[in-house]
């Protein structure tokens, strides 16, 4: 079997750590393994696979001889580094949103649009997390139904900004219960002017505003759907709120249909996708919840129920861990099926 020496750029955070664990459990044909992060933790030794490796700061020589470099150290540095690494003849998949709305960098979720990775010149974008847990769930029924419209609100949990912003929840829970003064500074945005408590708290602001009163957050949401089901004028409208739970964001989804799609049609269709698991029995109290859903790769979709309101209508409540499909499971996705076409 073909073995690939990787890279793993931002080796030491949350999406990172997720990634190297699901290479050794997916058993990734891996030769090399890279770990890469800031000079901050540069020297410190990390386990991977029951084998201790070093980590390196980045630099343009660490790509030399890699096949695959996933890139999971934010924005700026994927800007940096990632045309460094495709010079040196990587594939870099890049977990950030700095090339996804590229034209030429093809936006993939492999159960959903996985034939548009072949067409990539070097760099393969995962798509936002929110994203990526919604559209598994919209592919089935758009195949089926057509998509007129889709209204999203989501509840994301802390993990989505990262280790600093789990940290902050952890502490502000044990000050809250202590009755201490509750400390906040990574929270909405760690480099913005304002800062606000999460633990016992809802912040409805995700990424900096735009100039429209809309989160950066909410159009990802917007555009990158968009691009994903090939539709590039497919109304969807987004509000995204950050909730004290430490991981698995949820979503509620209004979908309205181009043609009429019964609830029962839906929990069947959606069954059969791969990768999403249908949980909604109401009789039973069955639903999918953040807590039971962390750490699996499914994406989980209940609370399915007709919306009088449109001619043909759907209410869904999406949930999946945005560590793993959201993030590092969906890039670990990504490399099998290119390698898989590569034979
Ligand atoms: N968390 C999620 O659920 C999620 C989901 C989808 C996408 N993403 C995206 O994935 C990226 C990483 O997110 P995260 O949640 O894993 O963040 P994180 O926990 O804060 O980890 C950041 C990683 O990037 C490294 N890094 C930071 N600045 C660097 C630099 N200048 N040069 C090299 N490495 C640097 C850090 O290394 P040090 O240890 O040296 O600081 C660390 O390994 C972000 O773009 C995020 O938007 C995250």
């Amino acid at each position: 079997m073909t073995q690939y020496n990787i890279a793993v750029l931002g080796a030491t955070g949350a999406v990172g750590q997720e990634l190297l664990s699901i290479l050794v459990e997916r058993q990734f044909p891996y030769a090399e393994l890279r770990l890469l992060a800031s000079p901050r933790s540069a020297g410190r030794r990390v386990a991977v696979g029951g084998r201790d490796y070093l980590v390196e700061a980045v630099s343009a020589e660490a790509f030399q001889g890699i096949d695959f470099a996933f890139f999971c150290a934010g924005g700026s540095v994927s800007q940096c580094w990632a045309e460094e690494a495709v010079r040196a003849g990587a594939i870099v998949i890049d977990n950030t949103s700095a090339f996804r709305l590229a034209p030429d960098v093809p936006l993939v979720v492999p159960e959903v649009n996985g034939e548009a990775a072949l067409a990539h010149r070097g760099i393969i974008a995962n798509p936002n997390c929110s994203t990526i847990i919604m559209v598994m769930a919209l592919k089935p029924i758009l195949d089926e139904a057509g998509i007129k419209r889709v209204v999203v609100s989501t509840y994301q949990a802390v993990s989505g900004a990262g280790f600093a912003a789990m940290e902050e929840l952890r502490r502000q829970a044990e000050d809250y219960v202590m009755g201490r003064e509750l400390e906040a500074k990574v929270l909405p945005v760690a480099s913005g002017q304002r800062h606000y408590p999460i633990a016992f708290n809802l912040i409805p602001q995700i990424d900096v505003f735009a100039e429209d009163g809309y989160t950066k957050e909410e159009w990802k949401m917007v555009r990158e759907t968009q691009k994903i089901l090939g539709i590039t004028d497919l109304p969807i409208t987004a509000t995204t709120v950050r909730v004290p739970t430490m991981r698995s964001h949820c979503e509620a989804v209004n979908v309205e249909t181009e043609r009429p799609m019964s609830p029962e049609r839906c929990r069947e269709i959606l069954a059969q996708f791969p990768g999403v698991k249908v949980l909604d029995s109401p009789e039973e109290q069955a639903y999918p919840m953040p807590q039971f859903t962390s750490g699996l790769d499914e994406v989980y979709v209940g609370r399915i129920r007709k919306d009088p309101t449109v001619p043909y209508g759907l209410n869904l409540w999406i949930v999946g861990d945005q560590i793993r499909k959201g993030a590092a499971l969906n890039a670990v996705q990504i490399a099998e099926y290119v390698t898989r076409q590569m034979g």
